[in-house]
C-alpha cells in the first residue's frame, strides 16, 4: 500500500527524476493530473492495478463526463481499445445511487456509506453488462474494480459512435422495431434497462445499448415502472418520425410472451 502510493507519489514527480523504471506507468499518470475529483487517491490506486495487471495499457482521452462518471479511452497491454469509465466517489449523488441500489434484490445489503455504494454501483453496471452481452449488442464488459468498469471501445478513429439522440435515424421503423426487441429479450434474461432512452444507445455498425448501472432484476417492485418508463422513452423518441404502436400494446407484447 505505502509502497504504490511512493510509487504515484514518484511519477507526480517525476520530472525531478531521472531514471524512472516504470516507464509505461509514468506515461500513464499523464491524465492522473487532468482532473482531480476524477484521480482521487483511491481511484489512482485502482487504475495503477489495473495497470500492472495489464488491463490499462494507455488512458489517452476523455470520451464524456457524465452526472456519475467520466468514460476514457485506452488501450490494454495487447493493444486492444477498451472504454474504461470511471464513477466519481467525491461528487456522487449517493443517496439517490444507494436507494436505487437497495431496491435492487441483488444489492439490497449494500452499505449505506458513499464508497461503498459507488463501488456497488460499479458492479452492477458490470453485472448487468454481463447478462445483457448474453443476449442483446452492447460493449462486452472486461472487468470491474471498486469504482471502475472497463469495457470494450465501440467506435472508430477513437471516437465513440453517436448516440441515437445525435444521429437521425435512417430506418427507423426497423431500428424501432429492434430496440423493443432488444428490451423483450432482456426482459426475457429478468433485466430491465430502466435508464433507457436517445441518450444510451449507441448507433454503429449495429445497435448498442449502454450505461446499464440503473439496469435491474424482475423482482425489483418498481420493475415494472421502469419497463414501461424505457418503452415509453423509446415510443416518444420514435414518434418524431414513425406511427408507432401504443405503449401499453408494446408493453403487452413484452410482458405475455
Ligand atoms: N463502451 C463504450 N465505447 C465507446 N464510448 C462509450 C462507451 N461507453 C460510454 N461511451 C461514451 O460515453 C458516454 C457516456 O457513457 P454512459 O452513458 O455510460 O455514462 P453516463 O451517462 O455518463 O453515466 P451516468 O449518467 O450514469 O453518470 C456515451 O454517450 C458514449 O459517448
Ligand atoms: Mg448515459
Amino acid at each position: 500500500m505505502g509502497d504504490i502510493d511512493n510509487h504515484i507519489h514518484v511519477y507526480e514527480k517525476k520530472k525531478d527524476i531521472k531514471n524512472l523504471k516504470h516507464e509505461r506507468v509514468e506515461r500513464d499518470s499523464e491524465i492522473f493530473k487532468v482532473r482531480d475529483e476524477v484521480f482521487d487517491q483511491s481511484t489512482r490506486l485502482t487504475l495503477f492495478k489495473l495497470m500492472n495487471n495489464g488491463y490499462i495499457e494507455s488512458l489517452n482521452g476523455e470520451i464524456a463526463t457524465g452526472k456519475e462518471a467520466n468514460v476514457f479511452y485506452g488501450k490494454n497491454r495487447e493493444g486492444k481499445e477498451i472504454a474504461v469509465k470511471i464513477y466519481r466517489i467525491a461528487t456522487s449523488n449517493f443517496n439517490k445511487m444507494y436507494s436505487y441500489l437497495v431496491g435492487d434484490p441483488r444489492f439490497y445489503y449494500t452499505k449505506k456509506d458513499k464508497r461503498s455504494t459507488v463501488f456497488a454501483w460499479a458492479k452492477r453496471e458490470f453485472k448487468n453488462l454481463k447478462t445483457a452481452s448474453e443476449v442483446i449488442d452492447v460493449p462486452k464488459p472486461i472487468i470491474v474494480r471498486n469504482n471502475v468498469l472497463i469495457m470494450e471501445f465501440l467506435g472508430k478513429n477513437m471516437k465513440s459512435y453517436p448516440t441515437l439522440k445525435d444521429k437521425k435515424p435512417k430506418d427507423p421503423e426497423k431500428e424501432f422495431n429492434l430496440i423493443i426487441e432488444n428490451i423483450n429479450k432482456l426482459y426475457k434474461a429478468g433485466l430491465i434497462h430502466a435508464d433507457l432512452s436517445e441518450y444510451n444507445i449507441l448507433m454503429g455498425k449495429k445497435i448498442y445499448f449502454i450505461d446499464f448501472a440503473q439496469g435491474t432484476i424482475k423482482n425489483n417492485v418498481m420493475a415494472q415502472d421502469f419497463l414501461k418508463r424505457d418503452v415509453e422513452n423509446i415510443t416518444r423518441f420514435y414518434s418524431n418520425y414513425i406511427e408507432v404502436s401504443d405503449v401499453n400494446e408494446t408493453l403487452k407484447g413484452i410482458l405475455n410472451e
